[in-house]
């Protein structure tokens, strides 16, 4: 994560003294009911026996993307309870970008549902966004015992 910012960061900085406009280089406009909650760029380590990023690193990431919104919802603790949907729409390879885009679905009594889509920035030389995953799932608030609670109004 460090490094990806740190990444980017130094990316900026080249543009600005090349006087670069970095507006160009924005990643992608998304549709603005959908909240940017995580960005990260895979590492080797999390790569699988074809050299593409392991589906379960996605799904890890996916579950933290997602856990954003919820856990302001319900101001506190929260798990999840169910990974309704996941779809891997296209492979994630290495040095892609991915950023995950989060949208309440539903906010239940004691539960919230959220959509995360994950898009990948590739070829820095000939920037292009993919959509690679998306994801429905639910997380439920719960007190000290782990119990259910009441997501709190308002
Ligand atoms: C999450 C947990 C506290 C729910 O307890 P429970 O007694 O089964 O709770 P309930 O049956 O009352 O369901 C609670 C909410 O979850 C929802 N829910 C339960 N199962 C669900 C499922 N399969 N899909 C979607 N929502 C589900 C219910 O609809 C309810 O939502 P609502 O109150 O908004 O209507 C309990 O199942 C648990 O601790 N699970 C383990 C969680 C975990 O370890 N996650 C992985 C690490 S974070």
């Amino acid at each position: 994560m460090q490094q990806t910012s740190n990444q980017g960061a130094a990316t900026h900085a080249a543009a600005d003294e090349k006087n670069i406009a970095t507006d160009s280089i924005a990643p992608l406009q998304l549709p603005g009911d959908r909240q940017l909650v995580l960005r990260v760029m895979p590492m080797p380590a999390d790569a699988n026996g074809n050299g593409d990023i392991f589906g379960g690193w996605i799904m890890a990431q996916v579950d933290l993307a997602g856990a954003v919104l919820p856990a302001r919802i319900a101001k506190g603790r929260i798990v999840t309870v169910a990974v309704n949907q996941f779809i891997f729409k296209q492979p994630v390879s290495m040095g892609d970008l991915l950023s995950f885009y989060a949208k309440v679905e539903r906010i239940g009594i004691t539960s919230v549902t959220v959509n995360v889509e994950v898009y990948a920035e590739r070829d820095p030389a000939n920037l292009h966004v993919v959509k690679v995953t998306e994801a429905n799932l639910t997380y439920v608030a719960i007190d000290m015992h782990g119990k259910p609670r009441p997501i709190p109004k308002g």
